[in-house]
């Protein structure tokens, strides 16, 4: 089975926010953003831009006929800045004009009177001065720090991670219009159209009633768009209803990445203590997280930093505490693996370390410590239906990794100037929603009366191709070719109070509630053929369109079978919810079941440094990965691929600079690298493991959405391994990315070092 969009895409027709043909009327938005970081927002002189060619409104939080308060979390984050600005790039006041031209130009001729106040762009100095979010929190199991004492070895050190920009395709952006009610509908980029309701109805003073919020498709949203398509939605939708005009508001793609949160930036304190045998005993890390300017999803990414602290490990003794530190950057967000990935660096990093330090592989130690069946993660779930040591032995072996490291070392013998690395990272990803009560949605079907299918769920397609999945869910349950299904918008009048679109859990959660609706609509047709025919209900099914008994064609068709049930009076049309079973959390404890099940797999990753240049290709990425039983293979795949060359851009070229300003530096394509088609690894070979699935997983086919992005963490391993063979010995600060710099860095630290101080010295005089 194909992904039924990308035909669409390569000829473009399929239709994204910005080729939604514009009404007559149509009024074109554009943010005033701060240009300081932190500051009293003493005075806005508005006089010339009001007076510019085509501009009808200019739109401040005095404006707000609701509450200008759009924090999902916590409610810290007005939607135009009121009395403070937080960061730079911070909405304060939304030009409405003819054109979007006239719109932009308006922006130049607003002043904003900011009285500057100090600026926070470090996690740790914010801790230091009490700047959380929330209150830090703490998972524990055993009791580490008395573990320690009886550990034949103890390391310690810093590990940290950058931020990533999300890098949708299509930029953030909403178009709203009055509705006769006094309500407006937004036809939003977003994975969270319920969001996008809620608070636009907030910030409107309406009823959610009033709002309706419709999504095609997303031209990728990596989780940028789950929180974060908020403020365009709510912005365009404040416009309409104040205008009474259709207005639309797309950010250019330098404004999106100036005014959005990206991945949070972590910087973290380790100490992992080690048997005689390299058996883990104890594990103790500090996260101080980047939140930006407010909370936004910061304390639910946490969260998941919490609960992969650990990643496929067993860890007996585990003490992990987590810090979300305000600072005056643009409020950080999802991001594909939503804290995981950065919880997973770190345990990574003390494994390495420690292996540097004993003078021993890491990946002994890391294969010595796999979860096995039954073990028990800090938060006290069990690992069931465990794959950690099937994935790791599998890969070893198919990828001949013993081999792998012996043409390295040979390589390395060889050759002065160009070195090579090889890293193993096993993973394991928890799946759901950690906030429980996330974890449902419904499914709306109708079956038309020529035998076509409607479907509606609360699934945002986003390329990652569950709308395809749900059709595949929706053929196999009613026995019909998939060629008679349609999936309809995303829309929150047709499908209410949905989750977003995220935590990789969408086909899971949609899948399965369709399936429900599938089965009672199938139920409610062959008890009526049941009827029709005189024969026995339980033997009948459906298979490709035609109903049998018994195994054997009966009189009827799919396209009879409907017909004659509408004729009969039999509902055609069936709403299903679906709520993970099973799942529970107890933030008092920090113990519970938070997950439907996990994800397991192992890459191994090989990367050439060349010494010289301090540039590096990563040659190739080995994969067996955890599916289930996996019923799209070709859509599954795509997911690995990409979720791995993501992850390997966060670890490797992607580095987001901010200045002490708060300024984002890094702010194109020019000064930001994303991987681009030589940068994808030559070999990325993607093993599909055999394993069971799971009951909860949609059709046994495991969610994949964001797992395969932390096997992007062994290129990091990778290129470490490459420099110290260049340079045995040498302790190299555990801090990612590993650009071109750092590696030159890693490679010639005193050059490097006397290279500064002569450049320092330099701009010193110069000045
Ligand atoms: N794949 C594509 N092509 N585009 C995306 O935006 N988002 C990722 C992942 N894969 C994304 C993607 C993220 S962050 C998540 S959570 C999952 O897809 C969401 O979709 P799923 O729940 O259907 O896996
Ligand atoms: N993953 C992704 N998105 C989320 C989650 C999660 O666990 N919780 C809330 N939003
Ligand atoms: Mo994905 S970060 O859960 O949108």
């Amino acid at each position: 089975m194909n992904h039924l969009d990308p035909q669409r895409h390569v000829r473009g027709e399929s239709q994204y926010l910005d080729d939604v043909p514009v009404q007559q009327g149509t009024l074109y938005a554009a943010v005033y953003e701060s240009p300081l970081a932190h500051g009293v927002l003493k005075g806005l002189d508005l006089g010339a831009a009001r007076r510019a060619p085509g501009v009808v409104r200019i739109l401040t939080a005095a404006d707000v006929p609701g509450r200008n308060q759009i924090g999902g979390i916590v409610p810290d984050e007005p939607l135009l800045a009121e009395g403070h600005v937080h960061f730079q790039g911070q909405p304060v006041a939304l030009v409405l004009a003819r054109t979007e031209r006239q719109a932009h130009a308006a922006l130049k001729l607003i002043a904003a009177d900011i009285a500057p106040l100090p600026i926070i762009t470090d996690p740790r100095e914010a801790a230091a001065l009490g700047e959380l979010i929330v209150p830090p929190r703490t998972h524990r199991i055993g009791d580490s720090g008395a573990a320690f004492a009886g550990c034949a070895h103890v390391f310690e050190g810093v590990a940290e991670t950058g931020g990533q920009e999300h890098l949708y395709i299509e930029t953030q952006g909403a178009y709203a219009f009055p509705t006769e009610l006094g309500g407006v509908k937004i036809i939003s980029s977003t994975q969270g159209p319920t969001a996008v309701q809620r608070h636009a109805a907030v910030v409107l003073g309406v009823g959610m009633h009033q709002v309706e919020v419709d999504v095609t498709r997303l031209g990728g949203g990596f989780g940028g768009k789950e929180d974060q398509a908020t403020p365009w939605g709510c912005l365009a939708a404040l416009g309409a209803f104040l205008t009474k005009k259709p207005v639309k508001l797309v950010l250019d793609r330098m404004a999106d990445m100036r005014m959005t949160g990206k991945r949070h930036p972590y910087s973290s304190d380790f100490k992992i203590g080690l048997s005689k045998d390299l058996k883990i005993i104890a594990y103790e890390v500090t996260y101080f997280q980047n939140a930006g300017a407010a909370a936004d999803l910061s304390p639910a990414v946490l969260e998941r930093t919490l609960f992969h602290t650990t990643n496929a490990y067993f860890i007996p003794n585990v003490t992990a505490t987590a810090h979300s530190c305000r600072t005056n950057l643009p409020p950080n967000t999802a991001f594909r693996g939503f804290g995981g990935p950065q919880g997973m660096f770190v345990i990574e990093a003390a494994i390495t370390k420690a292996a540097e330090e004993l003078g021993v592989l890491p990946s002994e130690i890391q294969r010595r410590n796999l979860l096995r069946e039954g073990d028990r993660f800090p938060y006290r779930q069990p690992a069931e239906m465990c794959h950690a040591e099937q994935a790791w032995d599998t890969a070893a072996e198919r990828f001949g990794l013993d081999k792998l490291r012996t043409e390295i070392t040979e390589f390395n013998r060889k050759n002065q100037l160009f070195k090579k690395g090889l890293a193993v990272m096993p993973i394991c990803f928890g799946i759901s929603f950690t906030k429980t009560f996330m974890n449902q949605t419904r499914a709306l079907v109708h079956i038309y009366t020529d035998g076509s299918v409607g479907i509606s769920t609360g699934a945002v397609e986003m390329g990652q191709g569950v709308n395809t999945k749900i059709a595949q869910v929706a053929a196999r349950t009613l026995g019909i070719s998939i060629s008679r299904i349609k999936i309809e918008t995303t829309n929150t009048t047709r499908v209410a109070n949905t989750s977003p679109s995220a935590a990789s859990a969408t086909a899971d959660l949609n899948g399965k509630a369709t399936e429900l609706a599938c089965r009672a609509l199938r139920e409610r047709l062959l008890r009526q053929a049941s009827t029709e025919f005189a024969v026995d209900y339980e033997g009948l099914t459906i298979e490709n369109e035609q109903v049998l008994a018994a195994g054997i064609p009966a009189e009827t068709t799919w396209e009879k079978l409907v017909s004659s049930a509408f004729l009969r009076r039999v509902a055609l049309t069936e709403n299903a919810h679906y709520a993970t079973p099973g799942v529970h959390f107890d933030a008092g404890t920090e113990q519970g079941h938070p997950f439907a099940y996990h994800v397991y797999g192992t890459a191994l990753t090989t990367a050439t440094v060349d010494c010289l240049r301090g540039t590096y290709t990563i040659d190739a990425v080995h994969i067996a990965h955890d599916f289930g039983q996996s019923f799209s293979p070709a859509i599954d795949r795509g997911q690995v691929e990409g979720g791995a060359v993501q992850g390997i851009g966060w670890m490797t070229l992607e580095e987001i600079s901010y200045n002490e300003e708060g300024k984002l530096l890094s702010n194109s394509l020019n000064s930001y690298k994303v991987p681009d088609l030589y940068a994808v690894p030559a070999v990325l070979d993607v093993h599909f493991l055999d394993t069971p699935g799971h009951p909860k997983a949609i059709l046994r086919s495991k969610a994949v959405g964001e797992p395969p992005l932390m096997y992007g963490i062994g290129a990091y391993f990778a290129l470490r391994d490459a420099i110290r063979a260049f340079r045995p010995g040498a302790a190299l600060p555990l801090v990612a990315p590993m650009t071109p710099e750092r590696v030159l860095g890693g490679l010639y630290p005193e050059a490097l070092a006397a290279h500064t101080e002569e450049t320092a010295v330099a701009a010193t005089a110069a000045s």
